[in-house]
């Protein structure tokens, strides 16, 4: 039975240059309408009890609290059900955070990606180091004991300086998780023009493997569990919702342009807000494709890998000669009969994955 629903909130303050998420900016006024349908949407499925519920985006956080409490009140969870909000700092207070934790949100995730507020004004976010810290106390003050932060490393201009301050703010503020991601050069974005145009320079991969090392050495002394390759928790605060893409787990996705896994089916909704309308006024899944997923697809093995404590355990020969072969390279350890990524194997992980491609 499916216990997990992603809702996608496709609004953005402004577009960040860095990101080719789906999302929209100055179109605040659309919200009201697109959470009708969203609501309209949800109850084309059969009525769940969610064990996880995520609200990502875009800026889930742009929503008024009125919006989450009408969205939940679509939905059936039960009191340790784990719901999640993905808060860009720029779009709270302590007010809406409270309100926020009154409609029954208990965990947050705060985009901040970097503390440095040159950093952050290159990325094109609207928030400084102060507003993000303010956001995080705010956050604790309004209740919130399980909160997640998201950092961005080998940026253009960042340096291991610049990033060793980001970790020791970081565990200042010793949030329960933490994501930090390497940056992804995303066609169609600004950061991409301007590498074309030789503005901006990709950091090289030995200072990017430098900085990945620094971080994971930094966090795992810090008390953070390393449980996914970009992600650390404290013991027990691993990101519950997230846990179950990576064991390849169902759950249903809601709102524009969300993929979902369902019925053995992984699917993906319309991109464009009018066909979304379109289909949902008809009480339609605006489904655009579907996808049947055979259990021995190699997709559940590169999802496990990224679980660094898990391990895989493949039974067909084929992958288990692959992983093999990523064992005599080192790049997987055999324990107890399940295949984990080593030391080695993080930092190689995208070709440890295109091994199993076929
Ligand atoms: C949907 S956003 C989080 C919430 C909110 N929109 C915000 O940015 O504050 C998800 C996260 O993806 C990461 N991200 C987005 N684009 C990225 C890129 N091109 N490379 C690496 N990480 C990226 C950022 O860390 C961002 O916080
Ligand atoms: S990083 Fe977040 S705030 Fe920035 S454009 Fe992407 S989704 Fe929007």
């Amino acid at each position: 039975m499916v216990d997990a629903i992603y809702i996608h909130i496709p609004f953005c303050q402004r577009k960040c240059y860095y990101c080719d998420f789906l999302s929209f900016s100055n179109m605040n006024d659309e919200i009201d309408n697109y959470v009708e349908h969203l609501i309209k949407e949800i109850n084309l499925y059969p009525k769940y009890n969610f064990d996880t519920i995520y609200f990502g985006g875009g800026t889930p956080s742009l929503l008024s609290p009125k919006h989450i409490n009408k969205i939940l009140e679509n939905l059936n969870f039960n009191s340790n059900s784990e719901i999640t909000l993905e808060v860009n700092p720029i779009t709270v207070n302590y007010d809406k955070l409270k309100q926020f934790k009154n409609s029954g949100i208990n965990r947050l995730s705060i985009g901040i990606q970097s503390f440095d507020n040159k950093i952050l004004k290159l990325l094109g976010r609207l928030h400084d180091d102060k507003k993000a810290i303010s956001t995080y106390y705010d956050a604790r003050k309004a209740g919130f004991d399980n909160i997640s932060v998201d950092l961005m490393f080998a940026i253009p201009n960042q340096t291991l300086k610049i990033l060793n301050n980001d970790l020791n703010i970081l565990k200042n503020l010793n949030p329960e998780h933490i994501s930090i991601y390497s940056l992804i050069w995303e066609e169609g974005t600004k950061f991409w023009e301007m590498k074309e145009k030789h503005i901006l320079m990709p950091l090289s991969n030995e200072i990017e493997a430098d900085m990945y090392k620094k971080i994971i050495d930094f966090l795992t002394k810090n008390n953070y569990i390393h449980y996914e390759i970009s992600n650390f928790s404290k013991q027990n605060f691993e990101a519950r919702h997230n846990s179950k893409y990576w064991e390849n787990k169902e759950y249903i996705g809601v709102g524009l342009g969300s993929s979902g896994y369902y019925n053995r089916f992984r699917y993906k909704n319309v991109c464009f807000l009018d066909k979304y309308y379109g289909i949902i006024n008809i009480s339609d899944l605006p489904i655009i494709e579907k996808e049947i997923i055979d259990k021995k697809d190699s997709f559940k093995y590169i999802l496990g890998l990224r679980l660094l404590n898990k391990g895989i355990s493949p039974r067909e020969d084929k992958y288990i000669k692959i992983c093999n072969d990523l064992v005599k390279k080192e790049f997987l350890t055999n324990t107890n009969n399940k295949y984990f990524l080593t030391k080695k194997g993080i930092f190689y992980a995208n070709d440890v994955f295109l091994e199993f491609i076929d």
